[in-house]
């Protein structure tokens, strides 16, 4: 098993690095997804951005789908994310929040993970703009490298969070929690290598560090 799977944080205490973002984020957790405003997430590849996203959903217990955006722009898959969206609460459907005030179901809400949105064509950016107005039990995730190809009345709707490379120290602490479960011995000067070389991405330097397990234990 790789890794970089078996060692995913699934709680924002977890997560390495951009610990002003976390903290941050541990505040936002306390809310509802009523009260909760959409969240982009932003930055290089490999930085924990779908993880911090699922370790929010996880520690705010909500209910959540992960949206690979790139398969969202043919109109078969367009329905399917209109479908999802409609069904999160009963009774609601085309985008429209039910009037019925004493409609028994209460919802606790959803929250749609978009990884790679930036893959988003501007057309689904429109539905989903229109989506995001009329409703207030669903909420979005919006996970990106490049933010310059959101249109900017989508990106108004977000609080942003960049995400920025990891110090050395917390790549290196990283490093050690998961050498300490693996068992595993590192040389200083392998640590300091695979440190260096990460350029401050713990996903590279997770990668790494395996590759470093696989040559020295079989
Ligand atoms: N900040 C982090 N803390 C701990 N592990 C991380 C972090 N960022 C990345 N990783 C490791 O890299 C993998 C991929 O990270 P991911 O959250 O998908 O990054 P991104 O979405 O920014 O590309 C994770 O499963 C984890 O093993
Ligand atoms: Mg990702």
């Amino acid at each position: 098993m790789q890794w970089t799977e078996k060692y995913r944080p699934f709680h924002l205490d977890d997560v390495a690095g951009n610990q002003d973002i976390i903290g941050e984020l541990k505040k936002y957790v306390k809310l509802t997804v009523y009260d909760l405003p959409n969240l982009l997430f932003y930055g290089d590849p490999g930085l924990g951005k779908t993880s911090s996203a699922y370790s929010f959903c996880y520690d705010g217990k909500h209910d959540f789908e992960h949206i690979n955006s790139a398969q969202l722009n043919g109109k078969d898959d367009m329905d399917k994310f209109v479908h999802i969206l409609g069904s999160v609460g009963a009774g609601m459907s085309n985008f429209e929040i039910t009037e019925d005030k004493d409609d028994e179901h209460t919802t606790e809400g959803m929250i749609l993970i978009f990884d790679k949105a930036e893959m988003l064509t501007k057309q689904a950016q429109n539905v989903l703009e229109k989506a995001l107005e009329s409703r207030t039990d669903a909420k979005v995730i919006f996970i990106a490298n490049d933010i310059s190809k959101f249109t900017e009345p989508m990106l108004t709707r977000f609080t942003a969070f960049e995400f920025e490379p990891l110090k050395d120290e917390e790549i290196e602490m990283l490093l050690i929690k998961i050498a300490k479960k693996e068992n595993l011995q590192v040389p200083d000067r392998t640590m300091r290598k695979i440190i260096e070389d990460a350029k401050g991405i713990p996903r590279s330097a997770v990668t790494a560090l395996q590759k470093y397990w696989i040559i020295t234990k079989h």
